[in-house]
């Protein structure tokens, strides 16, 4: 059975991956496609319904994003956002002006029709999230308003015959508080769509389409300790089995512990059929970063040795047909839709250069962060690494100001060992943040135990954050970082100080290199 799916066509919208995330909360499959993809791309696809986006052009500019007119014939129904909504009004013979007055941010929203199949059950006046210049001045013929703001007549259109939507607003964002509910109405009710999207079926399906894909070939897949490459690596498994060879490189650079985590789950008697091969390569990294302190250098030859170490490995194994990597939804997004995606958190540095191989494949390439974990689950691995938090490709190694030691290595590994420890006796959710300990290279004075030391000074960074662009330092209880502190001062050897940073980014970063 075909999936149902419903397609946005992107005019350089910033939210298109919210609109994907409201609609697959729907139970609806979704993709973004560039609004460069011929109608005929799309029309093989048999989508349900066609979302058109945002975008920060005019309409009324002449190299403004576009699209044939033969859209509207399709008979799908179509809801167009922001620019979106101003192009179907202009392209269907209405018109588009700029405001006096630009709108941005909140506004108060009165609903006009009250029957409108996209607005039913919202209350009269609400509120939504406006981010315009321009506004629709002139509906087109057939079309009918069925919402305004003070300063915008045609906050929403729609012609319920043709199935033709349009809003000036945002109703993917969360400040458009009935958003979800009016996509909601689109997808399930005007466009028909069951809500058949579920991540069970999903694994079935690419079980099967990767078996088929793959025949008798092998398969070659880098395993970081992350989501997503341990996700590929049991989707794969499940498919192929001991066709898939897994490489797990432990450059000595890991959290505490979890390179036996990685190697109790995918190792003999884990319950994954494939092949594992864990490189113990700590000393060969510790080796080359030695006496190493600039930050940017010291990326640059972890992802080196990287590259070469697991290239080392593939030589070894012979003939490869596949790679395989961790791709997922949103990296495919920020790379420009449709564009090829190297994923450097699984290819530290890049993708091996000597290694030939007939294909890539991304088993993961249309989901969602959640819905990896989901499928995860689905499949049997442990909640603690499906829900592990986000940790570099270079690792420990931009937790360390200055040289990389192994001993400052060990001093990092038992102090954010022992912060975790805590952070999850205290019940906190760090699923939006990033907590973990760091080293600086403050050696300073302290007092243990009636002898004077001279020892190193760790810092826990924890910090808030929806998107890791920007950061805000967490208000964490001041029992916990005390506990912490004591535990660290106490348990991990060469440690006299604790600090707690609380910095936001900017001006700092999440990591402490
Ligand atoms: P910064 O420190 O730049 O980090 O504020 C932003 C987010 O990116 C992560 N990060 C990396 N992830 N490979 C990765 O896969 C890297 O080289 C890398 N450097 C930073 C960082 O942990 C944070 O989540």
């Amino acid at each position: 059975m075909e999936q149902e799916q419903i397609l946005i066509l992107d005019f350089g919208g910033q939210y298109k991956q919210l609109i994907a995330r409201r609609i697959r909360e729907c139970s609806v499959y979704c993709e973004i496609l560039p609004h460069t993809t011929p109608i005929e791309a799309l029309i093989e696809r048999h989508p349900k319904g066609i979302v058109l986006t945002g975008g920060p052009d005019s309409v009324n500019e002449p190299d403004s994003p576009t699209y044939t007119a033969n859209l509207f014939r399709l008979g799908v129904p179509i809801l167009g956002i922001c620019y979106g909504a101003q192009w179907m009004a202009k392209t269907l013979g209405g018109a588009v002006e700029k405001a006096d007055v630009s709108e941005y941010g909140h506004a108060n929203l009165w609903i006009d029709a009250a029957d409108s199949a996209l607005l039913r059950g919202v209350p009269a006046q609400t509120s939504c999230w406006m981010s315009h210049t321009d506004r629709i001045t002139e509906i087109p013929d057939g079309f009918c308003i069925t919402a305004h703001t003070e300063h915008c007549p045609v906050a929403a259109m729609e012609d319920a015959k043709r199935r033709l939507y349009g809003v000036q607003f945002h109703p993917e964002v969360v400040h458009t508080p009935d958003g979800a509910t009016m996509l909601h109405h689109f997808v399930r009710e005007i466009c028909g769509c069951e809500g058949s999207w579920r991540m069970s079926a999903f694994a079935q399906t690419q079980i099967d389409a990767l078996r088929n894909q793959i025949g008798g070939s092998r398969v070659l897949l880098g395993l970081s300790g992350g989501v997503d490459s341990a996700v590929a690596a049991a989707l794969l498994s499940k498919a192929i089995g001991k066709q898939l060879v897994c490489v797990f490189v432990d450059h000595g650079l890991l959290r505490k512990d979890e390179g036996d985590e990685v190697e109790a789950v995918f190792g003999q008697g884990g319950g994954f059929e494939l092949r594992f091969v864990r490189v113990q390569a700590q000393e060969r990294f510790y080796q080359a970063l030695r006496g190493v302190t600039d930050p940017e250098r010291k990326r640059k030859i972890i992802g080196e040795q990287f590259v070469r170490v697991f290239e080392e490995e593939a030589r070894k194994l012979g003939a490869i047909d596949y790679l395989a990597q961790g791709t997922i939804y949103p990296d495919v997004i920020e790379s420009g839709v449709g564009g090829a995606v190297i994923k450097s958190h699984h290819n530290v540095g890049g993708l091996p250069k000597n290694v030939s191989f007939r294909g890539i494949i991304e088993p993961l390439r249309p989901l969602f962060k959640d819905e990896v974990r989901a499928v995860g689950l689905e499949l049997g691995l442990p909640a603690s690494m499906v829900y592990r938090q986000p940790f570099p490709g270079p690792g420990i190694g931009v937790r360390i100001v200055g040289e990389i030691t192994p001993e400052k290595v060990r001093i990092v590994q038992e102090a954010d060992a022992i912060f975790r420890e805590e952070l999850t006796r205290a019940s906190i959710d760090v699923s939006k943040g990033q907590f973990f300990a760091a080293l600086t290279n403050l050696q300073s004075v302290g007092v243990m135990g009636d002898a004077r030391t001279y020892a190193s000074a760790v810092v826990l960074r924890a910090v808030m954050t929806d998107d890791f662009m920007t950061a805000r330092a967490a208000r964490l209880p001041y029992e916990l970082l005390d506990t912490t502190m004591n535990r660290i001062i106490n348990e991990v050897r060469g440690v006299n100080r604790v600090f707690y940073d609380l910095t936001s980014k900017p001006p700092a970063t999440i990591e402490l290199e």
